[in-house]
């Protein structure tokens, strides 16, 4: 399934950030009588060396080039207000920082390696006007950043500038790789070169280098899902008396955004037939109680790591007999998949494994009107008029993590030990379909884990979120015993 990750409006914003009418003499007296601020150096985050080994291998990879790597801009939501930011990927697992406008660039350093620049907002406490004055970046407007000297040291990089050098600093290094798609500063300045082909290696070169987790990223990861588990249980606490979608979303996000910075894409709550569009994020229905909810969410923590996880719960906390039929084939071809996934087997195992499952399930309910053989045969694919999508995709910083790499190392590449990646397959069948018995139309369920490829198989890092028919309808039942935390 895949979500848009955009990053691409790169447009430079409109807005003017100062207010043309403050006084003169206001803004004078704005600049008198604040208690001198003490800025001691901050610790460095704790990541620092997972950041610079990263930093490391991209430097590796591109000897001698100088390569420049944006996070981003706010983006406008409507005239002046903005969407909550959230760094560049590549940009945050090369650096740690989270702030806007922000742009790493490494530089070759004579005898080997680079150096790397960090360049940032700066934080002129109340030596400039612009704590007050300007509503975008100023400190009573939006709160304080970091600074430039407080930079280096939290992030543990070479060298960190004020941003208002980056123009300059580019224009001495017009030859470089630059992570295209995220900034009009960067994007303007240096130009392309040979059709962007130097620019998209770069970005591919980051997205293959995330297919491995190191130990960091697998903890995060482990966090959020942790957080995510917590997530659906309140939703189960409030299913007896939510009346909505809309509330079943704003209890998980209200869990995302307490225990971590977002959701990590926006959440799935799609009850009855609305579990039949893959993408139900209007989540604007009624709950019946005969329904089913297929809730497909994940809490994205403060190391912006995203869990994405499916379960599809009966409301009423019982399956019927039709729903069990169905959420019980998912299931079992759910198994298949996961134990497909293992070091050196192809990344579409599990989900030929899944489909093989399901086909045959199709077939034995009489709604596939082939042979399990020719509907799995590539150029039919039959069953997947049910299933619809495939089973797996990378997950990481990104729900749809490492999207630029390869075709030949992602989709026809091989599991490695520290790959990340989920298991989600799904029947969905449309209420008007006629192929299906009556008794199934409606119905839809997706039940999605998220895996670790470890080295002699795999580890489902999920698991400990029930998904066997019975076993999610006695966690429904524990969870309605228990008092809410
Ligand atoms: N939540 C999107 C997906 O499952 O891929
Ligand atoms: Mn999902
Ligand atoms: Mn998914």
């Amino acid at each position: 399934m895949s979500f848009q990750n955009d990053k691409s409006d790169a447009a430079k914003p409109a807005e003017k950030p100062g207010d043309p009418n403050n006084p003169e003499a206001l803004v004078r007296f704005m600049m008198t009588e604040w208690k001198p601020q003490a800025k001691p150096l901050p610790k460095p985050v704790a990541a620092t060396d997972f950041h610079a080994r990263r930093r490391a291998a991209l430097s590796e990879r591109f000897p001698g080039e100088v390569l420049i790597i944006p996070t981003g801009h706010e983006k406008v939501r409507a005239n002046d207000t903005y969407y909550r930011f959230r760094p560049g990927s590549d940009f945050f697992y090369l650096t740690g920082n989270t702030e806007p406008d922000c742009v790493l660039v490494l530089t070759p350093r004579h005898g080997g390696g680079h150096d790397s620049h960090l360049f940032v907002e700066p934080n002129p406490g109340r030596a400039s006007e612009t704590f007050y004055t300007d509503r975008k970046k100023g400190e009573l407007w939006v709160g304080a950043r970091l600074g430039v000297e407080q930079s280096r040291a939290r992030y543990g990089v070479d060298f960190a500038h004020p941003l208002e050098a980056l123009k300059a600093f580019l224009e001495q290094h017009p030859i470089a790789r630059v992570l295209r798609g995220f900034s009009h500063l960067t994007d303007g300045v240096v130009p392309r070169r040979d059709e962007g082909k130097p620019d998209d290696e770069l970005a591919t070169f980051l997205s293959e280098h995330r297919l491995v987790k190191d130990a960091l990223e697998i903890k995060e990861l482990k966090k959020v899902i942790d957080a995510t588990k917590r997530g659906f249980e309140d939703i189960i606490r409030v299913l007896p008396k939510a009346s909505s979608e809309r509330e079943v979303e704003g209890t998980f996000n209200l869990r995302a955004r307490v225990e971590g910075q977002d959701v990590g894409y926006g959440t799935i709550a799609a009850s009855g037939a609305n579990a039949c569009i893959l993408h139900w994020t209007r989540n604007d229905a009624g709950l019946k109680k005969k329904d089913l909810i297929l809730i497909d969410a994940g809490v994205e923590g403060h190391a912006l790591y995203t869990a994405d996880i499916t379960r599809t719960l009966p409301i009423s906390g019982k399956f019927s007999k039709a729903q069990r039929t169905i959420y019980e084939l998912v299931w079992r071809a759910q198994q298949a998949a996961l134990a497909e996934v293992k070091p050196g087997n192809d990344f579409m195992a599990p989900n030929l494994a899944a489909s093989k499952v399901l086909a045959q399930g199709l077939k034995d309910l009489d709604i596939l009107p082939t042979s399990v053989e020719d509907a799995l045969r590539p150029e039919h694919l039959f069953f997947k008029r049910w299933s619809l999508h495939n089973v797996s995709h990378m997950l990481g910083l990104d729900v749809h993590d490492c999207a630029k790499a390869r075709e030949e190392v992602y989709r026809y590449g091989k599991l490695e030990p520290g790959m990340v990646l989920t298991v989600e397959p799904g029947l969905y069948f449309q209420l008007d379909d006629l192929r299906v018995p009556a008794k199934y139309r409606g119905i839809g369920v997706r039940i999605e884990d998220d895996v670790l490829v470890t080295e002699s198989g795999m580890k489902n890092l999920s698991a400990s979120i029930p998904s066997e028919a019975g076993a999610v309808e006695a966690w429904m039942k524990g969870v309605w015993k228990k008092k809410a935390r």
